[in-house]
């Protein structure tokens, strides 16, 4: 049987510090963990394990970035695709996606960050202080997920006249190099980047309708050259981040098989 980590267990993790300082902060996000696991689209578990991985790599990675921006991390990898429950026909399965609409699939970035920017503007409007310093970075994580160093991947950078970000409803749009512009390599924050990676590992280890799970030496072959895209891992992630993989895959494979949704 498949035991998932539940909201609790997702809480505990998420919000460690119960400090009074840090009780708004945590009582604004609390819902949206509880409205990811009810939409049911990808699970708590696999969030969680994308969490993990994540503050693993940026600790490694990058010990002198700021508490602040480490502490984003954890949220940023969290909520990394929470773009998705405003798609559910798509990720469920409900409604077979043809070769023409793949571009549907890159809302779920602009989704993600106008919930994100949402608190962006309560703080604003209200003038309640300055902006939590962890949001906008979690902010740059969810939007750049999915891009690649070279410029390759997809950003959520399709900004119209009036500020609003825009979902692409066509494959023209969503190709139309004025309303699209990819970051490339410094423009994206390496956090983005790992939990790109994180991801990307965590989702092939696990069963999907589309896929079985794939065991780890499996997985890790797999990320090092990807046959669907065409590009080789060090593309994808970039050439530090994949080396520090490739090197530290156990402690990766270590993390996946201390969740309780492996039992
Ligand atoms: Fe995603
Ligand atoms: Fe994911």
């Amino acid at each position: 049987m498949v035991v998932d980590t539940t909201v609790e267990e997702a809480m505990n993790l998420l919000f460690p510090d119960s400090s009074p300082g840090e009780a708004m902060f945590n009582m604004a996000l609390q819902p949206l963990v509880t409205t990811l696991d009810l939409a049911d689209i990808e699970t708590v578990g696999h969030t969680c394990n994308v969490a993990m991985m994540a503050v693993y790599t940026v600790e490694e990675m990058f010990p002198h970035f700021s508490d602040e921006r480490k502490d984003a991390v954890r949220i940023g990898a969290f909520f990394h695709d929470y773009g998705k429950i405003f798609q559910p026909d798509i990720y469920k399965g409900s409604r077979k996606i043809g070769p023409d609409e793949r571009h549907l699939f890159h809302n779920h970035v602009i989704y993600g960050r106008e919930v994100f920017e949402g608190f962006r503007s309560h703080w604003s409007i209200h003038g309640v202080g300055d902006i939590d310093p962890r949001i906008p970075y979690v902010i740059e994580m969810i939007a750049n997920h999915h891009q690649r160093p070279d410029g390759g991947g997809y950003p959520a950078w399709s900004i119209g006249k009036s500020g609003i970000y825009l979902r692409y409803e066509s494959e023209s749009e969503a190709g139309t190099s004025d309303k699209r512009r990819a970051l490339k390599g410094d423009e994206i924050v390496p956090e983005a980047l790992v939990i790109k990676l994180c991801d990307t590992y965590d989702a092939l280890r696990r069963h999907r309708g589309y896929k079985p799970a794939f065991p780890h030496n499996k997985s890790v072959e797999m990320m090092y050259y990807d046959k669907r895209d065409g590009v080789s891992g060090e593309q994808n992630f970039g050439k530090d981040l994949f080396e520090f993989f490739l090197k530290n895959h156990r402690e990766f494979k270590r993390i996946y098989d201390s969740n309780p949704s492996d039992l």
